[in-house]
């Protein structure tokens, strides 16, 4: 039920159905990007409807890439690595994807653009990609030195042998796109395992990179050549219905096509572990892609403890775990997520703010939370923060509260996933 921009839910029994979710934002965004700077057409199908994906289109629109989109397919007319330089400044929105990678790709062109985004974007950290491409020879100004709008004066790169200190798969990803137009080897050494979706990409698109371990080394000077790829569903997205699930012995849910690219997969594993039950069909590989049929039915809801490398795997998933974690027998600590408060919102205040709201016993930690189990909420009005994780982390919360929810600014949900309510609704049974 949407009142404004609130959305009400009302207490569920279970969850049933069978669903095929819209294509995971991060490969979309990749497929997208490169698109543009290969030679040759790009046909995608299932395109992330989400409009984080839309602001990276737009912002490729306007440094002359050509693309057509039907529904959730997008034809995109590569540039063979040329983009013109934009009349105005590009605006990624809300999208932190859009901005910290496509900065890569404009620190290898040879003219100036300017970056910027919505009031939560200009606040987020940009110093992780500003450090290694001015170390590659791009020319970057930002406000403070460190945040958005960037102006990024690109071209003549060389590559560089980088170690990053923070564990984020959007700052190695652009990184190797700058390689693809450096002098030399450019190699980029994360200090823990982040999704991989940057190096397939660039390898289904025809680029020689190699993996070994945690570092990832590609040659510059490359040509990219356009694909034709069905994106598997958004692994985050299912994360809702999975969790809410999870919350119902009851539950029957089948999601298709699934992304279930082992590094993104943490998230079945500890569902397993906290008593989801859960077979899988139709395992196939699409451009390296691991996707396959979920089947997962609720059990009991054990409780569990997440710190070090887990949280760098779960980034996306820790604000629905979070509001779950009250119904869970043993509850949830969280250690080691300290980049959850520069997300789109700070997510850790989000999260003690609402859970509290809901009438929950939270203690709130720099880096994360600890939140007792066998807890009972009950419904309340709480906000999403303009931030889409925490809108849809809510509603599976209330799912299982006494009384209603009303989620203020729910419309955040459009930036990853607009038909979440909808879905959400088919799937619950009262
Ligand atoms: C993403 C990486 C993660 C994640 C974001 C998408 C990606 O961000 O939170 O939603 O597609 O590479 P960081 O790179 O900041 O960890």
């Amino acid at each position: 039920m949407v009142k404004d921009c609130k959305v009400v839910v009302r207490p569920a029994r279970d969850l049933a159905g069978s669903v095929r979710l819209p294509g995971d934002k991060s490969i979309s965004h990749r497929y997208a990007m490169l698109g543009a700077i290969a030679e040759g057409t790009t046909q995608l199908a299932n395109f992330s409807a989400g409009a984080d994906c839309a602001s990276t289109l737009a912002c490729l629109r306007s440094l002359g890439v050509e693309w057509q989109r039907e529904g959730n397919a997008v034809r995109i007319e590569g540039c063979g690595g040329k983009l013109r330089a934009p009349a105005g400044a590009l605006d990624c929105g809300n999208s932190g994807s859009t901005m910290r990678m496509l900065s890569g790709i404009l620190a290898g062109q040879e003219f100036t653009a300017e970056l910027s985004g919505d009031e939560s974007l200009s606040r987020r950290p940009m110093a992780r990609i500003i450090t290694p491409l001015e170390m590659m020879g791009a020319k970057i100004a930002a406000s403070d030195g460190a945040r958005p709008p960037l102006r990024i004066t690109g071209g003549h790169l060389k590559a560089i042998d980088y170690e990053m200190p923070v564990a984020s798969a959007q700052v190695k990803t652009a990184v190797l796109f700058a390689g693809l137009f450096a002098r030399g080897e450019t190699s980029v050494e994360e200090p823990v395992r982040t999704r991989d979706h940057g190096e397939l990409a660039l390898r289904a698109f025809g680029a020689d990179i190699k993996v070994e371990g945690n570092r990832a080394l590609l040659g510059g000077g490359q040509n990219l050549h356009g694909i034709e790829a069905e994106i598997p569903g958004d692994l985050s997205s299912a994360a809702f219905f999975l969790c809410a699930a999870a919350l119902f012995p009851g539950s029957q849910l089948i999601i298709r096509d699934l992304l279930m690219n082992p590094r993104r997969a943490r998230l079945l594993e500890v569902l397993i572990s906290m008593g989801l039950e859960t077979s899988v069909t139709q395992i196939g590989e699409h451009h390296g892609e691991v996707l396959g049929s979920l089947q997962a039915r609720g059990g009991s809801l054990k409780g569990m403890a997440l710190s070090g490398a887990d949280t760098a795997a779960l980034i996306d998933e820790i604000p629905v775990l979070a509001a779950i974690a009250p119904y869970s027998e043993g509850g949830v600590e969280i250690h080691d997520a300290r980049e959850l408060r520069v997300k789109e919102s700070d997510r850790i205040a989000a999260m003690a703010a609402n859970l509290r709201a809901m009438g929950a016993q939270v203690e709130e930690l720099e880096d994360g939370l600890k939140i007792p189990g066998r807890q009972k909420l009950h419904g309340a009005e709480i906000d999403s923060f303009g931030d889409h994780r925490i809108a849809m982390a809510f509603a599976v919360a209330a799912l299982r509260a006494e009384g209603e929810t009303c989620i203020g600014r729910a419309d955040a949900a459009v930036i990853s996933y607009p038909a979440f309510f909808e879905t959400l609704e088919h799937l619950v049974q009262r």
